[in-house]
């Protein structure tokens, strides 16, 4: 097993669990927390006795944001060179659905990481914002790109510019989170959700997360023949058949994988 530094790592049944685990820099996301992340989340992506992963932090914080202090000496040509930030990319091409557990502040990178989760599921006391703009700088982590989709435009520019917080309650209303509940609830009811998605067949949980993802990035004419053509893919599966047969038969699936 890896020895993780930043993070916490576990497995429940199929599901695996991410816990940020910074607590005095209120889970800043620093170099080594996101090497860790991106190559906890791939190494669970890759083991197929995992059907659903779930990230969280801490009642206070999921995370802060990027870290302030790690950023703040470096240059134009620090950034550049090092590709600042672009490990995360390996996280929106990471197969296995992602859960995002959030309670307390989800802010600058804190949100950017919980929008690169597939679906957030928030705490009551969960604050999401992008406020770089009080820093002198904007979202570096694709928060531009991913808030707007999610909230539209209205919401992103008022968040990316002001720099203001929104509490779950507005993040839920504007389409950011999936639910909000009990904050001592949110890491329960998202590990719930993970299994009931683990007990489903892999292959078509794969297929079902890459056709939401074209609706995001292609017309709606190719993403509808991008998805039909994936739903008849799944017909050369056995969890199809056994999918199908199981509900005829009036039984439960005992789904393969395959
Ligand atoms: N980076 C580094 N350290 C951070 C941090 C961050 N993003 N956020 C909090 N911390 C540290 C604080 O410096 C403090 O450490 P010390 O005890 O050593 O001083 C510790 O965590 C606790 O923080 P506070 O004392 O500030 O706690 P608070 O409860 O008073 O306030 C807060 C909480 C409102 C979240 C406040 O910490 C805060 O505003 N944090 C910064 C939020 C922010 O600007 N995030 C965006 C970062 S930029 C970014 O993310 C770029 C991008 O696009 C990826």
């Amino acid at each position: 097993m890896t020895a993780y530094e930043t993070i916490i790592v576990d497995t429940e049944g199929r599901v695996g669990v991410i816990t940020l685990n910074r607590p005095k820099a209120l889970n800043a996301l620093n170099t080594q927390l996101m090497n860790e992340v991106v190559g906890a989340a791939k190494a669970f992506d890759a083991d197929p006795g995992i059907g659903a992963i779930v990230l969280t932090g801490s009642e206070k914080a999921f995370a802060a944001g990027a870290d302030i202090k790690e950023m703040s000496s470096k240059t134009y040509s620090d950034v550049v060179s090092e590709a600042f930030f672009g490990a995360w990319d390996d996280l929106s091409r990471v197969r296995t659905p992602i859960i995002a557990a959030v309670t307390g502040y989800a802010l600058g990178g804190g949100c950017e990481l919980a929008m690169l989760a597939d679906t957030i599921i928030a705490g009551e006391n969960a604050r999401f914002g992008q406020p770089e703009i009080n820093l002198g700088v904007i979202p570096g982590i694709g928060g531009s790109q991913r808030l707007t989709r999610a909230v539209g435009k209205a919401k992103a520019m008022d968040l990316v510019l002001t720099g203001r917080q929104m509490k779950a309650d507005e993040a839920e209303r504007a389409g950011l989170v999936s639910r909000v509940v009990p904050t001592e609830e949110a890491l329960t009811v998202a590990k719930e959700a993970a299994a009931t998605i683990a007990s489903k067949s892999l292959i078509s949980v794969y297929l079902a997360k890459e056709a939401v993802n074209r609706a995001f990035d292609t017309t709606l004419t190719e993403g509808v023949r991008a998805e039909r053509s994936l739903f008849y893919s799944l017909f050369a599966t056995e969890d199809q058949t056994e999918g199908m047969a199981a509900f005829v038969d009036k039984r439960e699936p005992e789904f393969k994988h395959r």
